[in-house]
């Protein structure tokens, strides 16, 4: 019920850009037309096919990689990865299509926040490409960063830290070349430190899904998170999650080891 009260506050925020609270200079900064999500996930009743999927794989509509879904010891205050920039390709349809990678602090078991900071990929109809970089505040709007800009096969490091339940800070770097821009960005809705994530999601846009474009390939290495202890861990740990719509399973994620998490459009 937390849950649904979350999505209608959404879709009622992104109706109504008047009553934003952001501050100025993130007012300026351009909105991200999608929006990054918790995860939807599909209870096992519907899942398709039947039966057994791999041990500690679970389906979503939106989410695809790795979760871990409970800190092994305090709360999680970071998260990090570097991942390349994939070429995504259009599946067809005639519309632009779109997919996100990024890392976050919650959004799964604790869904009322997330502090997330990730990379569209959008293609339309021709094969034409482009990238937009964003931080979000969860249930707050997506803001694209200015100031930096992406090319397929660039590396590229993401890393949100959390310096209070309600505070925290997202970066992305270009590590191809240096470039790197940052956000502190605050909020009303505490996150709970219980969720680590590395994720490629079909995000929202105006209620509903984007059109889900082939990405390829997202794999992310030195996926790691910190918890306010002071210890680190490797997204080896977490669950594994993929996306099914309407029956069909669109992605295989997988774990490699030594902090290494690929997801796969299939
Ligand atoms: C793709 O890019 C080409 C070259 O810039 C342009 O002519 C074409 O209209 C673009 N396709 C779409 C669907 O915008
Ligand atoms: C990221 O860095 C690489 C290497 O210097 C550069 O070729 C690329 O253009 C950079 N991305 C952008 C769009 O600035």
């Amino acid at each position: 019920m937390k849950f649904l009260i979350t999505l209608i506050l959404a879709s009622c925020v992104a109706a109504a850009p008047a009553i934003n609270a952001r501050s100025r200079l993130e007012r300026r900064l351009a909105r991200r037309a999608g929006s990054s999500h918790p995860i939807q996930r599909i209870p096992s009743s519907e899942i398709h096919p039947q039966g057994t999927p791999t041990k500690n794989e679970q389906y979503s509509s939106n989410w695809a990689g790795v979760v871990i879904a409970n800190p092994p010891s305090g709360t999680f205050t970071a998260v990090s990865a570097t991942f390349t920039v994939p070429q995504p390709q259009t599946t067809g349809g005639g519309s632009t299509q779109s997919a996100s990678a990024w890392v976050g602090i919650d959004g799964d078991t604790c869904g009322s926040a997330i502090l997330q900071t990730g990379v569209d990929f959008f293609v339309d109809e021709d094969n034409n490409v482009s990238y937009d970089s964003w931080y979000e505040w969860f249930p707050d709007y997506a803001y694209d960063f200015s100031g930096i800009s992406f090319k397929t096969g660039d590396t590229v490091a993401l890393s949100v830290v959390s310096s209070s339940s309600t505070s925290g800070t997202a970066t992305i770097q270009n590590l191809s070349n240096g470039q790197q821009v940052s956000q502190y960005i605050t909020s009303s809705s505490a996150l709970c430190g219980q969720n680590a994530e590395w994720i490629v999601e079909d995000f929202e846009e105006n209620g509903g899904l984007v059109p889900f474009c082939n990405f390829g390939s997202v794999s992310f290495s030195n996926a790691n998170a910190q918890t306010s202890d002071g210890n680190s861990w490797a997204a080896d740990i977490g669950d594994l999650i993929d996306i099914q719509q309407n029956g069909q399973t669109l992605t295989q994620s997988s774990q490699n080891g030594g902090g290494v998490v690929t997801v796969q459009y299939v």
